[in-house]
Order: C-alpha cells, then sequence, then structure tokens
C-alpha cells in the first residue's frame, strides 16, 4: 500500500499495549502514568454556556490564555496571553513542535532517558535522537556542552521537574548552567513540566524558560495530571518569534481545542477551589508514594536501588544485576501485575537494559503488596535464569 515514507517509522507505544493488556480487572497495575480514580475531581455542568459548542479561535478561549499566562508570570516566565495557545493535551505540543523542526535526519537533544511518547514522535518524522544523560541533579554539563557544540541540534526537549521515568528534578545551579549554555549556542528548548504541581517536599524551582537570555523557547503544561486527562487540555507559551509558526500548525491539525475541556479548564485554573484540590492531591499521593517506598523496601532492596521521587508519579528503578526487562513483561502479566520495563524510554535502548518504572499513584493500596511481591519474585526468577 501507498502510505507515507515516515509510516515506516511509525512503532506502536509499547505503554499501550501494556495498558490494554492491564485492562483486566485483577491486574495490578504500575504501568501508566493515571491519576488515582478517587483524585479526579467531580465537574459541574449546568452553568456550562450553550454556545460552548460553537467553533472557537485556534488559539484557544481567551479568558483562559489569559489565566494560564498569569499562571505562568508567577512562576517567573516572561510571557503575555498573546503567547499562549491552548493544545488537546501537552502531547499535542510535541506533535507541533516537530512538524515545525523536525525533517528526517535534524538532529535534536534529549535526556536519557526521556517520556516515551516525545521519543515516538520524534522518530517518527525521522529525527537523529541524541542524548545526554541525566544525572541525579540534572543533564551532565560536560555531555550537554559537548553535544550543543559538536552537533547544534535544532532543539533540546527536556523535563526538568520530577522527570517521566525518572522523577529527576533538576538543581537551581543546573537550571542555570543548562540555560546559560542554550543561550550561548543558541538552541531551542522545549520544556514539558506537567508535573511541577506533583510536589511532595514543597520545593520549587523556576522553569529555565525563564533563565534563558537569548534563546527560542517552548514552554509546556497540562491539566492532565491535576484535574482529568479525559479533558484533553493542556497549554503552550512559545517565545514570539515562534508563536505564530505553531499556531498555524494548530490550525492546520485540528482548528482548535475542544471548548467543552476548555471551559471546564477554567473553572478551575487560577481559583481558590483549584489550590485546595492542588492541596488534597499532594498530600493524597504523599501517602502513596510513602506506602509504594515501604513495600518497595520489604521487596527490592536486596533487587534494585533508587532514589525517593519528591513529585510526580514515578519510581525509578535500577535493577543491581541488569537484564533486559521487556522479557520480563509476560510473565509479570501472566502473574497479573503490569509494569514499564525502562528500555524504550532510551534512544538506544539495548544499551540501557535493567531499569523499572513503576507508577505508583493508581494502584489500589490494599494490593500494593502483593503487586510488588509478585513482581519482585519475577526478577528474581529471570535473574537466577540468567546465571544459570
Ligand atoms: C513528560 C510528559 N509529557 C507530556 C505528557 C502528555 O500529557 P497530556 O495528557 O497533557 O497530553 C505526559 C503524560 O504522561 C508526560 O509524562
Amino acid at each position: 500500500m501507498a502510505f507515507s515514507e515516515r509510516v515506516s517509522r511509525l512503532k506502536s507505544s509499547l505503554i499501550r499495549e501494556i495498558l490494554a493488556a492491564a485492562q483486566r480487572p485483577e491486574v495490578m497495575s504500575f504501568a501508566g502514568g493515571l491519576p488515582a480514580e478517587a483524585m479526579l475531581p467531580k465537574l459541574d455542568w449546568d452553568e456550562m454556556p450553550l454556545n460552548i459548542g460553537q467553533y472557537g479561535m485556534s488559539e484557544g478561549e481567551p479568558q483562559l490564555r489569559e489565566l494560564l499566562a498569569a499562571e505562568a508570570r508567577a512562576l517567573g516566565v516572561p510571557c503575555e496571553a498573546s503567547q499562549v495557545l491552548v493544545v488537546s493535551g501537552s502531547q499535542q505540543t510535541l506533535d507541533l513542535a516537530t512538524k515545525l523542526y523536525i525533517d528526517k535526519g535534524t538532529k535534536i537533544l534529549l535526556e536519557g532517558p526521556t517520556y516515551l511518547a516525545a521519543l515516538q514522535i520524534f522518530q517518527l518524522f525521522g529525527a537523529e535522537c541524541l542524548t545526554v544523560p541525566l544525572e541525579a541533579d540534572g543533564p551532565n554539563l560536560a555531555a550537554l556542552r559537548a553535544s550543543l557544540e559538536q552537533h547544534r541540534p535544532s532543539f533540546i526537549y527536556l523535563i526538568p521537574t520530577f522527570q517521566n521515568p525518572s522523577a529527576v528534578r533538576y538543581s537551581e545551579a543546573r537550571r542555570d548552567a543548562v540555560a546559560a549554555l542554550l543561550d550561548e549556542f543558541g538552541v531551542t528548548l522545549i520544556e514539558d513540566e506537567p508535573y511541577r504541581e506533583l510536589s511532595f517536599d514543597g520545593g520549587s524551582a523556576r522553569p529555565l524558560v525563564s533563565r534563558l537570555q537569548s534563546a527560542s523557547w517552548i514552554y509546556t503544561g497540562t491539566v492532565s495530571k491535576t484535574l482529568l486527562p479525559g479533558l484533553r487540555v493542556g497549554y503552550l507559551i512559545a517565545s514570539p518569534d515562534l508563536f505564530p509558526h505553531l499556531l498555524k500548525l494548530k490550525q492546520s491539525a485540528d482548528l482548535h481545542t475542544n471548548r467543552i475541556g476548555q471551559w471546564q479548564a477554567m473553572q478551575w485554573i487560577g481559583s481558590e477551589k483549584y489550590q485546595q484540590h492542588l492541596v488534597q492531591l499532594r498530600s493524597f499521593y504523599r501517602i502513596r508514594r510513602d506506602a509504594f517506598q515501604a513495600a518497595l523496601e520489604r521487596y527490592f532492596s536486596d533487587l534494585a536501588d533508587w532514589q525517593v521521587p519528591q513529585g510526580g508519579l514515578f519510581f525509578w528503578l535500577t535493577l543491581k544485576q541488569p537484564l533486559d526487562t521487556r522479557t520480563l513483561l509476560a510473565q509479570a502479566l501472566e502473574q497479573d501485575v503490569a509494569f514499564m520495563p525502562g528500555e524504550p524510554f532510551f534512544c538506544e535502548p539495548d544499551l540501557h537494559h535493567g531499569h523499572l518504572r513503576l507508577n505508583f499513584s493508581h494502584i489500589d493500596p490494599a494490593r500494593l503488596d502483593e503487586g510488588l511481591m509478585r513482581l519482585a519474585a519475577v526478577v528474581r526468577l529471570a535473574q537466577r535464569a540468567q546465571a544459570a
């Protein structure tokens, strides 16, 4: 069949396949990045004006853009509402940025590991993905400088606050240093922050884009992790040189983001009710994080190393005795346990064996121990087989 050339690079998303397998109610899933069911807020539809069903503006609802710009300014991001584009989830930001920058062979720079679905869209368009290794407080600076100098990538894609999958939060010093390097080499920054609000230690750090002097930038956020992912409402804020191009790409993608979702998001963003919801969310997830940590210590302390995440939705485990964790999936699912293998989060999966991403927000606490116990048994069995 005469499909486009890029379709040959279309990989199915492993996470979607695992999530499909994890649909069975008996499966204990650590796989997705789903919010806890109990914390999805109730929506009020009564006040919604009927004309919200009419076509809207490609930029997004004007009032929502104002609210989002005000929130971003409070974080230190210098912007006006005219730089805000409401998108269908921050995933769409990645899609639009891909279309703006990537042709076959375009060099881009990513964290290793990075967000799986970003890698998927970048690779679909034929990007040559280069990696900068991630350390406990941000990217390795020497590697970053070397890559910028040698490859002059078209952009760098970073998730500096509670990264998916590693949960890393860049330190203040690393944020400053990365921003300075991007200015020095004039490389565009795409900063993705879906987990910023899910902070368990109260710590916060200004976005990288607010530290740039001259480089172009796109900052993106979403209501998926704090309100409802099913609304499909996210946003991007771009430096003025990029905005008009992104707007045209948005128009040609889907005319505008669904207005019903935008209206619902507008009822929350910037409100007291939203602040209260975030406080509850953080405390709910902190408790789940702590319970998960305790259970991990029981079942994984001899098998893996990990940092306790200070925010976000994931634990990132590094096996003491590495093996290709993709090979564990079938056995785990047989035991009614789903998890996310670490390899697909890297541009070169085969060079990075031995990580597991475990989501702690969604699992029913009553089944947490059983799930981790079974997963540890699967790992142990595979390691014994490997050693034999
Ligand atoms: C780093 C990162 N970026 C983007 C997204 C997509 O979020 P949205 O639901 O807003 O499309 C996710 C979702 O898990 C994510 O982890």
